[in-house]
């Protein structure tokens, strides 16, 4: 597919919008690396041109991928001046920062500090599942799905619980300004919660160097590799909002997508609850059908070509894990849910290479945590009929905005 092709990416129109899966089929087949000239974007859909990307960070960078393509106004600017510096923080840097910063953060990310926060997390469900089992029926986002998210995430990287209001409204903010829209007035109060966010985390790294906690800003404090550097605070800071922003979102979304793909077929529902065993294979699964996280973003270093195109140096690419995972060289009977396909794990909802994430193990802990708990807690849990799930317009992020259920009260 050549560069002028007059092709377009029209994820947000209906029913792509609710449904982007037979778009991604059509592209795979016609056109799977295709420059749409409205986004100024080129567009990789085949798992193995995915791959090919991922896995070269030095002809694909990661710097500017969440760099948000209008450049915001001079009045937002000013008031992002009042803050500290954004620098690069893992996800939207390269090799050789890139290497030091995630060989640091490894060492605080150790995979017995998931593993211990089993018994949190399970505390934490059950206390928003405690207030609202009796109700019978609800929105499971507002209720649990967007709620739980944050509070482990918080709860990992050492924040107070009190504190996580105040959190979760800036991060709302932020989202918010992103997704663009926005009036100047409320863009510019948006601006004002990045930077109450920056010294919230400014002021809790300073504290935690006083007086070191068990936590995870105690232990990116103290992490050392050789002769690397130890993280500075600037560092620590978009280190901080990285993490709460990946970790946040993501597992939300993967937790709404999980819920839609099993009440929408009642019986998968109860096949789980009769073996709950089946929730790991579920998971992965649903994060192959369903990629909380659609794509990402990479800016081509020199003139590569890919799938028969020629993508020019400095151009954008757009990365489409959730249209790879459904790649029919790969897995067979793709649009099929089956929690048994040996090869599941091929699926690249988590990314691969340098960047793979860093809390896929958090995240399926929590979904797993959180399926247990649903199915004890809330028998005979189903859908409301004829709701939309509101899916928001974003290249990156997927998930059901709200998801109506019943269960029976108890
Ligand atoms: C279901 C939930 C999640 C999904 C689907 C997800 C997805 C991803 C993907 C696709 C990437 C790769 C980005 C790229 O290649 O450019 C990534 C990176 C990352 N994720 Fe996650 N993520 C999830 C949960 C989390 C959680 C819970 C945390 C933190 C506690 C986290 C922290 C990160 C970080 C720090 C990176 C950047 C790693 C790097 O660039 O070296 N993620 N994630």
């Amino acid at each position: 597919m050549s560069r002028e092709s007059g092709r377009v990416f029209n994820r947000f129109e209906s029913p792509n919008l609710e449904n982007p899966y037979p778009l991604y089929q059509r592209i795979r087949q016609e056109a799977p690396v295709f420059f749409d000239e409205s986004l100024n974007l080129w567009i990789v859909s085949r798992h193995q041109d995915a791959r090919t990307v991922l896995m070269d960070p030095e002809a694909f960078r990661s710097a500017d991928c969440l760099q948000n393509p209008i450049p915001p106004p001079p009045e937002v600017l000013a008031v992002f001046m009042e803050g500290y510096p954004r620098l690069p923080s893992l996800v939207d840097d390269d090799p050789p920062g890139h290497t030091r910063v995630r060989t640091l953060v490894s060492k605080a990310c150790a995979p017995q500090r998931f593993t211990a926060m089993e018994p949190d997390i399970r505390a934490l469900a059950s206390s928003l599942l405690d207030a609202f089992a009796r109700d019978g029926q609800g929105d499971l986002v507002k209720r649990f799905t967007y709620p739980l998210p944050a509070m482990v995430v918080g709860g990992f990287m050492g924040v107070p619980v009190e504190d996580m209001d105040r959190l979760k409204h800036w991060a709302e903010e932020l989202t918010r300004l992103s997704a663009g829209a926005l009036t100047l007035e409320r863009q510019v109060e948006c601006a004002r919660s990045f930077v109450a966010f920056q010294r919230y985390l400014a002021a809790l790294v300073e504290s935690r160097r006083k007086v070191p906690k068990k936590d995870l800003v105690s232990a990116l404090i103290a992490a050392r590799h050789g002769d690397y550097e130890p993280l500075s605070d600037l560092e620590l800071i978009a280190l901080l909002q990285t993490l709460l922003f990946a970790g946040h979102e993501t597992t939300t979304n993967l937790l709404g997508n999980m819920l839609v793909l099993l009440l929408r077929e009642p019986e998968r529902w109860s096949a789980l609850r009769a073996e709950p065993g089946l929730i790991p294979k579920v998971i992965e699964e649903s994060l192959r059908l369903d990629a909380p996280v659609q794509g990402m973003m990479r800016t081509a270093s020199r003139e590569v070509e890919l799938a028969g195109a020629r993508i020019p140096a400095g151009a954008r690419v757009f990365v489409l894990f959730a249209s790879a995972n459904r790649d029919e060289a790969v897995f067979a009977e793709p649009e099929r849910f089956e929690p048994h396909r040996s090869d599941v794990s091929k699926h690249l909802a988590f990314g691969q290479g340098i960047h793979y994430c860093i809390g896929a193990q958090l995240a399926k802990l929590e979904a797993r945590v959180a399926l247990e708990l649903l199915g004890e807690r809330l028998p005979n849990l189903r859908l409301l009929p004829e709701q939309d799930f509101d899916y928001l317009p974003n290249f990156m992020h997927r998930g059901p905005r709200r998801l109506l259920a019943a269960w029976d009260p108890v």
